[in-house]
């Protein structure tokens, strides 16, 4: 039997965080649009690759998490992507969310798809090279009145039975509910969010009998909204999200992953830190690291520009942004 709670501790290796190369065919072609690249099948192979395929990358990276689209493609390298990951101990992963649609009882809210195929889509991944999953449930907040309890709840309720899917499957759960930073919300709102969600989430959970021990919980930051004019000092973020989160995840699971949600680079990487030493101070109880897309990629797409020369450069530049993010894990 698969030791899934090994494979979450390891996930959450000292130093290394996990890259999350999961876009879907939709994200992808906007996020390859806002660097003047145009998409095709074989324009999203050559953007995996770029990072799949930096040298050196195992030193920083624990996991990757794929898209369903990418476990079939092949690097430069005419290795499989998952083969190439394992060959390098990195665990590849899969998002297996099938995106968000307007939740029917709330319509300015989003609830997450994809369970009803799920059982049998597992059992594909998992033959495919997959050892981990992510489900992504997205978060609004507007005022006092979004997030309603009732879309949280719901969420909730699908992270768990993904939860009870994937480890039943033989694979690891990462649940991540994200809190949007689009909105004119303070950090206090936020935090006050993350802190609910999680803990309307872990109720659920334990109604399920999900084994927390093997389950990775991803999240935001606790940051004012994007909209709301304000910018957080790195300790500012540091104090509101360790906070949120001592008060709603259990010391179990196996880990906590940040998602960098809009953030520069820079700033997410500057708040990793400040969340690191503060996590530290206050001793708490689980690892922590990193589950950035933007913030890992961002610097070198926009060297990359998807043409073949740019190659080396940009992959430079992704490695420069990972030995940083690294760094920052070990702040005191
Ligand atoms: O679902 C979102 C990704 O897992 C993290 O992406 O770091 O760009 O927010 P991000």
């Amino acid at each position: 039997m698969t030791d899934l709670v090994a494979i979450a501790r390891s996930l959450m290796a000292p130093g290394k965080g996990i890259l999350a190369a999961d876009e879907s065919v939709h994200t992808a072609t906007a996020r390859l649009a806002d660097y003047g690249i145009s998409t095709s099948a074989d324009m999203r192979r050559q953007f995996r690759d770029l990072f799949i395929g930096a040298e050196g990358i195992e030193q920083y990276l624990s996991g990757i998490i794929l898209f369903s689209e990418t476990l079939l493609q092949k690097g430069s390298d005419k290795k499989l992507f998952p083969k190439s990951l394992v060959a390098r101990g990195i665990f590849p992963g899969i998002k297996v969310d099938l995106g968000t649609e307007p939740f029917p009882e709330s319509s300015h809210e989003l609830i997450t798809q994809g369970l009803l195929d799920l059982p049998e889509r597992l059992m594909q991944y998992k033959k495919q090279g997959a050892v981990f999953t992510k489900w992504r449930a997205v978060i609004r907040i507007d005022g006092d009145d979004l997030p309603t309890n009732v879309a949280l709840h719901e969420n909730a309720k699908r992270l768990a039975s993904y939860a009870k899917e994937v480890q039943s499957a033989g694979l690891v759960p990462i649940l991540e509910p994200e809190i949007l930073l689009e909105g004119k919300h303070s950090r206090i709102r936020a935090r006050a969010v993350i802190e609910e969600m999680f803990q309307t989430l872990f109720s659920v959970l334990a109604e399920h009998s999900v084994d927390r021990a093997s389950i990775i919980v991803k999240t935001s930051m606790a940051l004012s909204g994007s909209a709301s004019g304000k910018k957080d000092t790195p300790e500012e973020v540091a104090e509101d999200t360790v906070a949120a989160l001592v008060a709603s995840v259990p010391p179990q699971v196996a880990g906590i992953v940040f998602l960098s949600g809009g953030q520069t680079p820079d700033q997410a990487t500057a708040n990793l830190a400040a969340i690191t030493r503060r996590a530290n101070e206050a001793g708490a109880p689980w690892p922590l690291t990193f589950s950035f897309a933007r913030a890992l990629q961002d610097e070198a797409l926009e060297v990359w520009k998807g043409k073949e020369e740019n190659v080396p450069a940009a992959r430079s530049a992704f490695l420069a942004r990972l030995a940083k993010v690294s760094a920052a894990l070990s702040s005191m």
